[in-house]
């Protein structure tokens, strides 16, 4: 088969007010190796929360594209990530999802590492006869070259030139600061998570994150029970869900930033339903109305190329990772103001599990939607798909009324109607896979002088 170079998956020309996004991208396997190489071995990935390993010795095991990592606080209380893979023959050490411990004993032939990553004892070392050179080797854990946090989101790097986190993240924290300064104690996790895969692409978790689009159709089984349990005041009352319906007069829009990251707000008819509402005057005398007023509000952010974090029908991280042209794990984490009443804690999870866990009425629905787009994607005819174009026209550059008020510039703004669901929010994250793929084929660095620091809308 030919490849075709990264740039010409995607069909990107502002000044024709076109963008398309070709369906090799989710099925292509040479495509999918070089995105491990190209993106996910380049730029930042999410590790893990602060609050996640908040005592000595605390760990947690996760993976950078297909490098198993471990996130650990040491005996002294640094955070340090290494690669997850024993130094004797590679077997991965730390296989719990996380915990607390002083030692990782591998538990193939029993070489022990320390919660600061260095090897702490070799099996029957003496009656080895290892020659000298054996000694001149570091038998530690691997560490990982760059590691850094904002507001307790702990992120990794496989590269050691990858630029620092906070220019990465660059005017989207503000936005991120919205779900992450809603608790005054910092945010947590809610124990547990939700686990799961699918046979499709993990572009297209990328995607559905940012797409109110789908909502009235996907999920609109969901909005009409909503719609029966306010009627009827029957089924689950303890979630407090909005009724979805209730937004569609809203107004609504999208930013787009550097670096493939993206955002889409809607404003809220409903803000008693929102578990942080009892505490609104505690958020409004910390950060002021204009913040206070955005936390209430609907927003999901796409952190590339594998981070997202929902705040609509509860407050959500994901993580979607990449384990094959055509197929995905995804792992949900419930998150949570630090202290937080037990009554509100209770509303939170119900209205998680309502629609966001395994079990809910969203991920089902949108996972039967992924497989069946990958099914579409084997279509040799399709070529180009037509879902980024809703939006486009409305676009303007730069800082409109909304990101001024917040104080943040990013690429492209876009505000309306709900019913506009637009799909220019998906842009920022193609033009950066473009971007990525295209400087890893030309063995040019990732970030550099070749970088657009803002692309064109
Ligand atoms: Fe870990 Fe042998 S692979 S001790
Ligand atoms: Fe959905």
């Amino acid at each position: 088969m030919q490849i075709k170079a990264a740039s010409s998956h995607v069909d990107d020309r502002p000044q024709d007010q076109v963008f398309r996004v070709h369906s090799d991208v989710f099925t292509d396997p040479a495509l999918f190796e070089d995105e491990q190489r190209f993106i996910f071995d380049r730029t930042w990935n999410f590790l893990g929360l602060d609050s996640q390993i908040g005592k000595p010795n605390d760990f947690v095991t996760t993976t950078i594209g297909r490098t198993p990592v471990v996130l650990m606080r040491d005996a002294t209380g640094a955070i340090n990530a290494f690669v997850n893979a024993c130094r004797h023959k590679g077997a991965m050490v730390c296989r719990a999802e996380q915990g607390n411990s002083k030692y990782h004993v591998c538990p193939y032939h029993g070489w022990a590492y320390d919660s600061a990553g260095k090897n702490s004892g070799i099996k029957d070392q003496e009656a080895g006869r290892y020659a000298p050179a054996f000694d001149l080797d570091s038998h530690d854990l691997i560490r990982l070259p760059r590691i850094e946090q904002y507001k307790g989101l702990i992120f990794g790097s496989l590269n050691p030139d990858v630029i620092p986190l906070e220019q990465f993240l660059g005017e989207l924290r503000p936005l991120l600061d919205l779900a992450m300064d809603q608790g005054p104690h910092g945010m947590e996790f809610v124990p547990g998570r939700a686990v799961y895969t699918y046979d499709a692409n993990w572009k297209l978790q990328m995607d559905n994150g940012m797409d109110y689009y789908h909502l009235t159709s996907t999920h609109a089984s969901f909005m009409e029970v909503v719609e029966r349990r306010e009627a009827a005041q029957a089924g689950n009352q303890e979630a407090r869900q909005f009724n979805w319906k209730k937004r569609l007069s809203q107004q609504g829009g999208m930013f787009t930033f550097p670096h493939g990251h993206a955002a889409i707000w809607l404003d809220q008819a409903q803000p008693e339903k929102r578990p942080i509402y009892p505490a609104f005057e505690e958020i409004r005398n910390r950060l002021g109305e204009v913040r206070a007023q955005w936390m209430l509000k609907l927003r999901n952010i796409t952190i590339f190329p594998n981070l997202q974090i929902a705040d609509s029908t509860a407050l959500i991280l994901r993580t979607f990772r990449p384990l094959a042209a055509n197929r995905t794990e995804m792992r949900v984490y419930c998150m949570a103001p630090i202290g937080e009443a037990a009554e509100l804690r209770a509303w939170r999870l119900r209205q998680f599990e309502d629609f966001f866990n395994a079990s809910g009425f969203a991920t089902p629905d949108d996972t039967a939607t992924f497989e069946a787009c990958q099914a579409g994607y084997q279509a040799a005819p399709l070529g180009y798909l037509q879902g980024y174009a809703r939006g486009i026209a409305s676009v303007q550059p730069g800082a409109n009324e909304e990101a001024a008020a917040l104080g943040f510039t990013p690429v492209g703004s876009l505000k309306d109607g709900f019913q506009l669901q637009n799909e220019a929010c998906f842009h920022s994250g193609y033009r950066e896979w473009a971007r990525l793929m295209s400087a890893g084929a030309a063995g040019q660095p990732a970030y550099g002088s070749h970088e657009t620091a803002a692309a064109p809308e």
